[in-house]
């Protein structure tokens, strides 16, 4: 059955019981503790915690979702993939446990003619968290199964959490027994409530149905938690794993062989000419590929690049891992134009908008293998030049350093390392490297503590959230003034009833016009008074929470504590100018579409008072013209006139009306759509002018790359973009005053300038030489007899090296040639002494070395030097001791 197919049926089946079905919502979260949507109750989490009302009792979805932490086990077993589907049906207070148990037990076991999965029951083993007798007992009335068919298991198979505080409860999992070929029969009864590993492949689990009760406080493991309190309602969350029944389904032996994955594996063998199958080794890395290179493109598809930190960093390290997989088996040339469309193909019949977004997705995914193939060619030469010098020193072994060294300045991966090095008959101190990564790893840890702390503890939040019970309402699109209620203080990592001047605390109001950090717009700033005279100056406001607002305060007098009536007031000249900047990023965002076509996307942006900077895709440097262009294109609109509007509406909605979707939307029915006119329109929380002639003027300020494929702009708005102007203006005139030109032949009078001063220089320069060596025949004539030797010793002030040099050969051709001369000039350039020494032919025959004489003088100059017999050289750092490096050299040269 093909993987489509099952979840065809999973939906039908779950949508003909009164189950409403969810669009899989984007991979992007919006939740401080995760990076990637992990399951598929993510989107619904506010349902379960009762934060937010719940648009139906029943639902079902196919979530997309990423799990990463063990991105090393992949292709290794057989169950690990980073990318992979959820099939899921929730209940938000409406069925429970036996609900939940019959609708899974029907589906999964219905005959294939019916609908079902038709899985024969004797292969079925469900499970039950040791203690649930309720679930036990409920397995055995609705399946019919005896008491010894349904498995107990502890808390870390069968207490279910996300991992980090919210919801959760107890569980049970179906498994799928696959015969003896994939291990041993399973003794249960001996085995407690653990399940033994070499268990695991041959009982497969593939779903889970959660009996959702609790909120958990704090997750430490899948065993160490603690629960908060019960749930409002007690829920049903399941999980059932597309790839997992679809390769059950299928007849194959794990997720990258379904019919979703295994083109990208055939296309690799191609291009490879390796066979999957025939070497375990190649196996991996084929499976590597196959899930990486999937895994990549849904990031990609959702809005996610390639960079150094959190998500963007997740996906770089995908990217890498299939890319240098498949140079391992081989593949030298850019991989992933043959593969991402296998990929794309395949994925694509679900995910139509791969294919829509096509253009933006190929563009970034191809700059960052080029990206990492110069990464590649320049660590491939310091790896090899590592290599040369291990060989040298007789130690078949690269330091450990050395490896590490690879990896974190040119992201050279350890195995890839590894690999070269056997290559080449070496070994790697992999103990070494793994002791500096060790502590490298212990670094980032630390860092990362520290900036957890700094956000304060979401349990706090959380205490303050539910104490609130609704969301707190942002006032901010109407009004700068407002009244409301403090709800709460948090301080130090926990919520507090009062605090004094001169404190520093986070206050949550129920009501606030002060606008959260977020969607690239920076914070309000202001003031908030209290009822009984106490003022706050808000210095950030940030949402760590759906649905809540925190405004970080100092307190300016009196004593603020909860209950207390609060007036804000957000300054307003702040925000006009940030909303001034916002508005201008939609319309660049929208010229530049225009401009470069649909796959300059945003890909991030920040507004602040005045200024903005927009990232976009593009492929390369955008020409100047284009830059002129677009700010003509906008200043334009801006003097149209334009109304901005925002208007609440459906997903569907926005869609239809060409609202430009952004990822990381938190998923939900309605949205909210800002139109500058009838031209640029995309869904957007932030403030915004009313008018396009708001803005003023804008000025772009020019334009960057930061990273492989995307672009940065900086500009100008408003009275910062006049200001901007009129001070280039002032330039400009004074320029214009000082060449005496008028400001159109500007230009042309620096070339002019420019040239005429180059050749100038160069006239010196040839001046300076000729008059440079016209002091050597005199020098020459005036040479000194130390012993039988004609000896010049000269200071040249203001001569550099090369000067020096010339001139000392010059006089040596000068001296008579029959009789021993050395010469000896010491000049002095940019407060940097410099020598030469040299010595004739007749001199060197009586074994007067050059090379002896300018270490003389360079040990008094505080330097180095050396040569060769006949001419050496060398520098140093102190210009007062000309007079004593030349004594120095005279003496030496009558000791010789
Ligand atoms: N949320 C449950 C899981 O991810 C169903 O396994």
């Amino acid at each position: 059955m093909e993987t489509a197919e099952i979840r065809r049926r999973f939906i039908a089946h779950f949508e003909q019981r009164g189950h409403t079905p969810v669009p899989s919502a984007p991979l992007l979260v919006d939740d401080p503790n995760l990076l990637f949507v992990n399951a598929g109750m993510v989107p619904f989490k506010p349902y379960f915690l009762g934060q937010e009302a719940t648009p139906y009792p029943r639902a079902t979805s196919v979530q997309k979702c990423i799990r990463t932490p063990d991105i090393e086990d992949v292709g290794k077993t057989t169950r690990h993939g980073t990318f992979f589907e959820m099939c899921g049906n929730f209940s938000f207070g409406d069925y429970f446990k036996e609900g939940a148990i019959e609708l899974a037990w029907d589906l999964v076991t219905k005959p294939v003619e019916d609908g079902g999965f038709g899985f024969e029951e004797s292969r079925l083993w469900p499970s039950v968290l040791a203690g649930d007798d309720e679930a036990l007992h409920l397995w055995m009335k609705v399946t019919g199964l005896p008491e010894k068919r349904i498995v107990k298991l502890g808390p870390k198979e069968n207490y279910w959490s996300m991992g980090v505080p919210g919801p959760g409860g107890p569980c049970s999992e179906i498994l799928y027994d696959r015969g003896p070929e994939y291990g041993p029969d399973a003794d249960w009864d001996a085995m407690g409530t653990a399940m033994a590993p070499e268990l695991e492949d041959r009982y497969l689990e593939f779903w889970n149905l959660v009996f959702m009760q609790e909120e958990l406080s704090a997750v430490r493991s899948k065993e160490d938690f603690d629960i908060l309190g019960p749930l409002p309602r007690k829920n049903i969350d399941t999980g059932m794993g597309l790839e997992r029944v679809a390769y059950l389904l299928q007849g194959k032996q794990n997720m990258y062989e379904i019919d979703v994955m295994f083109p990208v594996i055939e296309r690799a063998q191609e291009l490879s000419g390796r066979r999957y199958g025939a070497d375990a080794g190649d196996d991996v890395r084929l499976r590597v590929v196959a899930d990486h290179v999937r895994s990549s493109l849904m990031l990609i598809g959702d809005g996610v690049t390639p960079g150094n930190e959190g998500r963007g960093y997740v996906l770089r390290r995908l990217m890498r891992r299939a890319i240098r997989s498949m140079r391992l088996l081989g593949v030298e040339d850019r991989v992933l134009p043959e593969l991402l469309p296998v990929s794309r193909d395949k994925m694509g019949v679900t995910y139509t908008e791969l294919h829509r977004d096509w253009d933006r997705i190929s563009t970034v995914a191809y700059a960052e293998e080029d990206a990492f193939r110069a990464t590649l060619r320049a660590g491939t030469q310091i790896f090899d030049l590592a290599a040369g010098e291990a060989k040298k020193a007789g130690s078949p072994t690269l330091s450990g350093e050395r490896a590490f060294a690879l990896h974190d300045t040119y992201g050279f991966p350890i195995d890839l390392t590894l690999e070269m090095a056997s290559e080449q008959g070496l070994s790697v101190d992999e103990d070494g490297f793994r002791r500096l990564m060790g502590q490298q790893r212990d670094r980032a840890k630390a860092d990362a503590k520290a900036k957890k702390a700094k956000h304060g503890d979401a349990t706090a939040y959380r205490e303050v959230a539910d104490g609130l019970g609704q969301r707190v309402e942002f006032t901010g699109y109407d009004e700068v003034v407002s009244e409301g209620t403090v709800r709460g203080i948090v301080f130090g990592g926990g919520a507090v009833s009062t605090a004094h001047a001169g404190d520093e605390v986070e206050l949550v109001l129920d009501r606030t016009p002060f606008y959260a950090e977020g969607g690239g717009q920076l914070a309000d700033q202001g003031v908030i008074e209290l009822g009984n005279g106490a003022r706050v100056e808000v210095l950030d406001v940030q949402s760590p929470l759906t649905g809540l607002i925190v405004h970080q305060v100092r307190v300016l007098d009196g004593e603020i504590s909860v209950g207390e009536a609060a007036q804000s007031l957000v300054d307003v000249e702040r925000r006009r100018s940030i909303s001034r900047a916002h508005t201008a990023t939609h319309m660049v965002h929208k010229a530049f579409r225009e401009a470069l076509g649909d796959t300059a996307t945003q890909a991030g942006s920040e507004n602040a008072p005045g200024r903005f900077r927009f990232d976009f895709s593009a492929t390369g440097s955008v020409p100047g013209s284009v830059l002129a262009d677009v700010e003509a294109r906008v200043n334009d609109l801006v003097l149209a006139d334009l109304p901005v509007e925002a208007e609440i509406m459906t997903q569907k909605e926005a869609v239809a009306s060409g609202a430009m979707a952004l990822f990381g939307e938190k998923y939900g029915d309605q949205v909210r759509v800002v139109s500058v006119g009838d031209w640029a329109r995309e869904l957007c929380g932030g403030t915004h002018t009313g008018r396009s002639a708001q803005l003023g003027v804008v000025k772009l300020l020019g334009e960057s790359s930061i990273g492989s494929g995307v672009r940065r702009v900086e500009a100008l708005v408003g009275a910062d973009a006049y200001r901007f102007l009129a001070r280039e203006h002032v330039l400009v005139a004074q320029l214009s005053e000082a060449l005496k030109a008028r400001p159109e032949e500007l230009p042309e009078r620096v070339s002019d300038l420019v040239e005429r001063l180059r050749a100038a220089e160069k006239e010196i320069e040839s001046f300076r030489v000729t008059q440079l060596l016209a002091a050597a025949g005199r020098l020459a004539s005036e040479a000194d007899a130390v012993g039988e030797v004609a000896f010049v010793g000269h200071r040249a002030d203001g001569a550099d090296a090369g000067d020096v040099r010339r001139l000392a050969l010059d006089v040596r051709g000068r001296l008579a040639p029959d009789r021993p001369g050395v010469v000896a000039i010491v000049g002095s350039a940019n407060g940097k002494p410099s020598v030469v020494v040299a010595v004739n032919d007749a001199a060197r025959s009586r074994g007067i070395s050059a090379n002896a004489l300018v270490k003389a003088a360079a040990t008094a100059l505080g330097g180095r030097g050396g040569g060769k017999d006949d001419v050496a050289q060398g520098g140093g750092a102190d210009t007062s001791k000309v007079e004593q490096a030349l004594a120095d050299v005279r003496a030496e040269l009558a000791r010789a």
